[in-house]
């Protein structure tokens, strides 16, 4: 199959360009490298710099192949600057967003993946979130990729394509037999900040709160292995070209940790001392999210195998040694 993944070059974008293409598929990158970066990708994948600001670019990746699907995942992640700073996320989530689904109509691009978050949910109303759960999100992030979740719906009536919103739960992990991924700088994410922790490279981490209702006080999230997000983002393309039919799901595990679980398991596998201190709860963190996964598996028959935390905190701790060593942290 012919890919094009726009965010190819980004910490998901490029794991799924690596799974995808170990399945034999042809693919194109088309990056802006705002964040991510070439080195990311092998060479021989295709790459195209450009922005989902320019028709002009987008459309002349899209006339460079006839491709069966693309698939989107160049969009800021930052739940808290989208807050300070929504029309940075209006331009880039949305605007782009809205540009990538009318070029691929344009240029008859049938078949959309499109990375949304579990951020369109809110807060949990309960847990574990299934799909059918309100979508009340409470940051402007989660409303950006609300806002192209309900276009591709109505795109999807109105201009025939077919989509799948995958709603990620926390992504975290790197693909453990291919070290070279280059980290994220400024990180905003707790994995990589406790990872920043364990290399000095930072003095302390910051704890937000610990009087969450939760056994240690501290939030739990679903931590989901990137390499099994890129193996939902496979099946959910076959799932959407064999049976003709859209798809909105989660990709998560259902097995929650707190932020102390991390902490702690980063002191076994690094052997190093995490500082801490607890500073105030930051505002819009609920105490549990957690997926539920069945919808995924019932449809695309996904269900996540390399997402336990000892997987994922050795498979970053791997990654960010391997960063420090070539001085790229
Ligand atoms: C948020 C989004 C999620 C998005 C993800 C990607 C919401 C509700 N969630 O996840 O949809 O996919 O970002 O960026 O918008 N923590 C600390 N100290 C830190 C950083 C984090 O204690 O320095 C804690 C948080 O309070 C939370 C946990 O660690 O309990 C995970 O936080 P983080 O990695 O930022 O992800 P989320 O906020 O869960």
């Amino acid at each position: 199959m012919k890919i094009l993944v726009v965010g190819g070059a980004g910490y998901i974008g490029s794991h799924f360009v690596l799974a995808a293409s170990k399945k034999g598929n042809e693919i194109t990158v088309f990056d802006d490298l705002s964040s991510g970066f070439k080195s990311n990708l092998n060479d021989n994948i295709s790459f195209y710099k450009g922005s989902t600001l320019s028709k002009k670019e987008l459309d002349s990746v899209m006339l460079s192949d006839n491709f069966d699907v693309a698939v989107h995942l160049a969009a800021f992640k930052a739940a808290g600057e989208s807050m300070l700073n929504p029309g940075k996320y209006a331009t880039n989530n949305i605007i782009g967003g809205l540009n990538l689904i009318e070029s691929c109509v344009k240029n008859n691009i049938k078949n959309i993946i499109f990375s949304s978050s579990a951020a369109v949910y809110g807060t949990p109303r309960y847990t574990p979130i299934d799909e059918d759960h309100p979508l009340l999100p409470i940051n402007y992030y989660g409303y950006s990729k609300l806002t192209i979740e309900q276009n591709l719906k109505w795109f999807s009536k109105l201009k025939g394509i077919r989509y799948a919103s995958l709603r990620y739960f926390n992504a975290a992990g790197y693909d453990s037999n291919c070290k070279k991924f280059q980290v994220e700088s400024d990180p905003q994410n707790l994995i990589p900040l406790v990872m920043e922790v364990a290399l000095e490279k930072r003095d302390h981490l910051e704890v937000f709160g610990d009087d969450y209702a939760t056994p240690d006080g501290t939030g739990i999230r679903d931590y989901i292995h990137v390499t099994d997000l890129a193996e939902g983002h496979l099946a959910s393309i076959d799932y959407i070209i064999n049976n003709n039919e859209n798809l909105e799901i989660n990709l998560g595990t259902g097995e929650g940790f707190s932020v102390l679980d991390i902490i702690k398991k980063t002191q076994i596998i690094s052997n190093k001392k995490i500082n801490y201190v607890v500073s105030d709860r930051r505002s819009g963190d609920p105490d549990i999210v957690l997926s539920s996964s069945k919808k995924a598996k019932q449809l695309i028959g996904w269900s996540p195998t390399r997402s336990d935390l000892d997987n994922i905190i050795k498979s970053t701790w791997a990654t960010y040694n391997y960063n420090m060593k070539a001085n790229k942290l």
